[in-house]
């Protein structure tokens, strides 16, 4: 299977073919990516809090980024490499921006950036592309922002909130996005902006009406203990399979029954 590119994106919206996208955070992960044949591999600043064990994104830093985008890359051969920018490395300006978005390609070899945030970004996401950086927005529940967010709620329920997501997804767009997230808003706000965009569209928790859709990989294979988010699906049961594989361990040891003679050498 081609390498998959920004252009390759927008030729599968075109073709009304479903883009897939799950992020990783280490090698093992990027590898399964792979296997499975994934279209886009986001490394989410999400890794904050489903592997470093933070309460939010916001503390993220670039170079915790670039340290598992650099893991992440290593297994990867076909699938898109998106980088997120994390919190206060690129909302000071377009400079600070590029400074970082350069990071994230020089030193984790990153394809793309994500960043958060609408029309406000529209210079930042101008002077990235003029650059040569291919950039993703973040519309609608944009994590970084959980705290003036008031929480991880749905947004975009009222009218003009929705009219504005929609003017904000144009202006990624004029700015040269090349696609954009869309987190927890009503499905039929992402179907509309769906319709109205050329670029294609990403959906995390915001319904079936997206080009793609996004997920954690974490919540996919149930690596964290309880139900994860109410957009999730775990397909499988990892962490239960990881702590019955450890108490089989432990068991073992502590019967005397590990190492056997096939572990121990002669
Ligand atoms: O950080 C992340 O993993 C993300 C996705 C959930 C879209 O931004």
């Amino acid at each position: 299977m081609p390498k998959v590119r920004t252009a390759g994106l927008v030729a599968l919206k075109q073709a009304r073919q479903p883009i897939t996208c799950v992020t990783a955070y280490d090698y093992p992960s990027a590898l399964a990516l792979e296997k499975a044949g994934i279209d886009v591999c986001l490394v989410g600043d999400s890794l904050g809090m489903v592997v470093l064990g933070y309460e939010s994104t916001v503390p993220v830093t670039l170079e915790e980024m670039i340290h598992h985008a650099r893991a992440v890359k290593r297994g990867l051969k076909r699938a898109l490499l998106v980088v997120d920018l994390p919190f206060l490395t690129y909302q000071l300006g377009p400079l600070q921006a590029l400074e970082s978005a350069g990071r994230l390609m020089k030193e984790a070899g990153a394809e793309a950036v994500k960043l958060e945030g609408g029309a406000q970004l529209a210079p930042t996401v101008a002077l990235l592309r003029q650059a040569g950086v291919a950039v993703m927005g973040h519309l609608g529940l944009t994590p970084q922002s959980v705290h003036a967010m008031g929480g991880y709620r749905i947004q975009a329920r009222a009218k003009p909130e929705a009219a504005r997501l929609l003017k904000d997804a144009l202006a990624l767009q004029a700015a040269g996005a090349f696609a954009v997230v869309l987190e927890g808003i009503p499905q039929a706000l992402t179907a509309r902006v769906t319709r109205r965009l050329a670029i294609p569209t990403i959906g995390i928790g915001a319904g079936p009406g997206c080009d793609g859709q996004v997920q954690v990989w974490h919540d996919l294979h149930g690596a964290l203990p309880g139900r994860g988010p109410k957009h999730a699906k775990a397909f499988g049961g990892q962490f239960q399979a990881q702590v019955l594989a450890l108490a089989a361990y432990a068991g073992q040891v502590r019967g005397r029954r590990f190492p056997g003679p096939d572990e121990t050498p002669a």
